[in-house]
């Protein structure tokens, strides 16, 4: 038997060998990032790298990622398919591609895991007018050893990842799939229905990163091609120890032990009620136990949050849990998920008490709010009809906090629709997420390297600076968010700021931008770029290496700051700083939204 822990190691180590440099697991709620909610791929935070900028580590990274995918809720339950999940990637940025990437993935997944070649097979892109069909990539796997009719053409919808969002770095990729039984597929068509029912599960991505797709939905050759992969440790776990499901994976069977052993007796391990328990559980632990963590609310992150929550209570009360659960299996997630990612004990603390409370909140709606569904749902069956209006699930959201797909669910299970147009017009007003919002939030975000959002992001080291020099020093980022319209920048202060105090913080951006100072950036332990006093958010890791810019004129230092980039390249190019709101947005955290023009 094979753990989490021990794949991680040998796969790390692998790589390490040969020549990447392993780099910590950022968060699950990206920085500077307006396109997406979560972290859905350890690429993510790479984006600016795989662009061109960069990266303080060099050309050859590794890591293990935590990860969050929100569009593929609904098939949470069945055997692979998990909402919160470990990714092992390794990166090639601009230095070596497709024949390497792929004899060392076959050189790991053969000789360091002893996959045989019985039970692998694998798949490549099968060309459109966007890029040709990838022969090259089917004769190094069969160069490799494997045989051809276990290689398989699948077209872009199968073949292709990315970009994160709508814009940004992505190519064809070739994927590998481990049977979970002896099964030798006849045909591409058969190895199609094998692969998304069951005994063959996908458990790495190599991804030939040559393209990026622009705001006109055209793809364009990158400057460099970089290799992207991604395996999902679950799965790879689970199929390693001849399990045919991800819930057999070490970090995930406790968890599920622990929910049965609540529930009414008799419920199997493939309970689907149970695995959704197990999945969404382990999900929230994650989110309130990040570093950066948010907590249950109506917009964004804490909605997402909420429903991981919400559901696990809904479907706890399917298998005959009741009254308070959540901690007790959050133990059990924090148990099994802490070795990789210490911050969980450090904030324990916030992961109980928030799940009790959002918990407390909902058991009672839940009962309530069933109720009046069911009654509503009776009147319709009256009166033949078979969708539920937008109203009535707004009602339901309002009065008993049952986001959408829970009102969803519980119709579908009784043959009714809903009426989601009618329900999402509502709630726009309301200012929420619609359904499949978190990852359609997507505008650019960290790929969007225009011209606009380049002179913002300098604009906002500048502010950061303005702020410790007008307001006062203990003054830091909490948060960043760029569009090309504008920039928003979080802070910690409690009191509105002065007329006098904005317009002497907008006379300091203006001045240097004025001053026409040089933007440039210098690659350096993360210990000596505290010691310099640049600003930027501490990783507990001193040894590595960080890019940090500075802001500065002979021998004038404006501004220094740990930051990915880009910028631009002197303050000149910048216009005129303006700030346009400030806000409250929590206790103890200001807002700013600022111009440049
Ligand atoms: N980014 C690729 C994926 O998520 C590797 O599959």
């Amino acid at each position: 038997m094979i753990s989490s822990a021990e794949l991680k190691k040998k796969y790390l180590s692998f790589f390490e060998k040969k020549g990447h440099k392993r780099m910590p697991s950022a968060s699950l709620l990206p920085e500077n990032d307006p396109s997406v909610l979560f972290t859905t791929a350890g690429m993510h935070p790479l984006v600016p790298y795989l662009l061109g900028e960069p990266h303080p580590l060099g050309k050859r990274l590794c890591n293990f990622q935590k990860c969050i995918r929100t569009q593929d809720i609904d098939e949470v339950g069945d055997s692979w398919h998990l909402s919160f999940f470990e990714m092992l990637g390794n990166w090639s940025l601009g230095d070596y591609f497709k024949e390497e990437a792929i004899t060392m993935s076959f050189e790991f997944l053969t000789k360091e895991l002893k996959v045989p070649l019985e039970r692998f097979s694998v798949t490549c892109f099968a060309g459109d007018k966007d890029a040709p069909r990838d022969e090259e990539t089917a004769r190094i796997w069969e160069k490799l050893g494997v045989a051809k009719n276990r290689i398989h053409f699948l077209p872009k919808k199968d073949n292709w990842w990315g970009p994160a969002g709508q814009t940004g770095p992505c190519g064809p990729d070739t994927e590998m799939f481990y049977h979970a039984k002896d099964i030798q597929e006849k045909s591409t068509e058969e190895f199609v229905k094998l692969s998304s029912t069951g005994p063959f599960c996908e458990v790495w991505n190599d991804v030939l990163m040559q393209y990026n797709k622009n705001e006109n939905g055209r793809f364009e050759e990158l400057k460099q091609k970089n290799v992207d992969t991604g395996m999902g440790v679950e799965r790879m776990v689970a199929t390693l120890n001849g399990a045919d499901n991800a819930y057999a994976c070490d970090t995930l069977a406790p968890i599920l032990d622990k929910v049965i052993s609540m529930s009414s007796s008799g419920t199997a391990k493939t309970n689907r009620d149970a695995r959704i328990i197990t999945d969404h559980i382990r999900a929230a632990v994650m989110i309130l136990g990040d570093d950066k963590g948010v907590v249950p609310s109506n917009v964004d992150h804490g909605y997402i949050l909420r429903r991981f929550i919400r559901r696990s209570i809904r479907h706890a009360r399917m298998i005959g849990i009741s009254g308070e659960f959540c901690t007790e299996i959050a133990k059990v997630a924090i148990d099994v998920m802490a070795d990789s990612y210490p911050e969980l004990r450090r904030n324990s603390k916030r992961i109980f008490e928030e799940l009790k409370k959002e918990e407390e909140k909902f058991s009672v709606a839940l009962e309530n709010g069933t109720r009046q569904l069911e009654k509503e749902l009776q009147l319709l069956e009256k009166s033949h009809q078979k969708i539920l209006e937008g109203k009535s699930a707004f009602d339901l959201f309002q009065s008993f906090g049952f986001p959408l797909e829970i009102t969803m669910e519980m119709c579908k299970e009784k043959g009714f629709d809903v009426d989601t147009i009618g329900f999402n017009a509502l709630m726009e007003g309301h200012q929420a997420l619609s359904r499949k919002g978190a990852e359609q939030k997507f505008k650019g975000g960290l790929a969007d390297h225009s011209e606009a959002s380049t002179k913002l992001h300098t604009a906002t080291h500048l502010l950061n600076q303005a702020l410790r020099v007008v307001v006062d020093p203990s003054i830091h980022q909490l948060g960043s968010n760029i569009t090309p319209e504008r920039l928003r920048f979080d802070f910690n202060w409690d009191q509105k700021l002065t007329d006098e105090q904005i317009k002497k913080i907008e006379e300091w951006v203006n001045g240097v931008i004025k001053a026409e100072a040089d933007v440039s950036f210098e690659i350096m332990p993360l210990g000596e770029a505290k010691k310099i006093g640049a600003q930027g958010v501490f990783e507990e890791r001193y040894e590595l290496e960080v890019k940090v810019y500075t802001v500065s004129k002979g021998k004038t230092v404006y501004s220094r700051e740990i930051c990915g980039g880009p910028h631009v390249k002197n303050t000149k190019e910048l216009g005129t700083f303006k700030i346009i709101k400030q806000e409250a947005v929590a206790a103890g955290v200001r807002r700013i939204k600022a111009i440049v023009e």
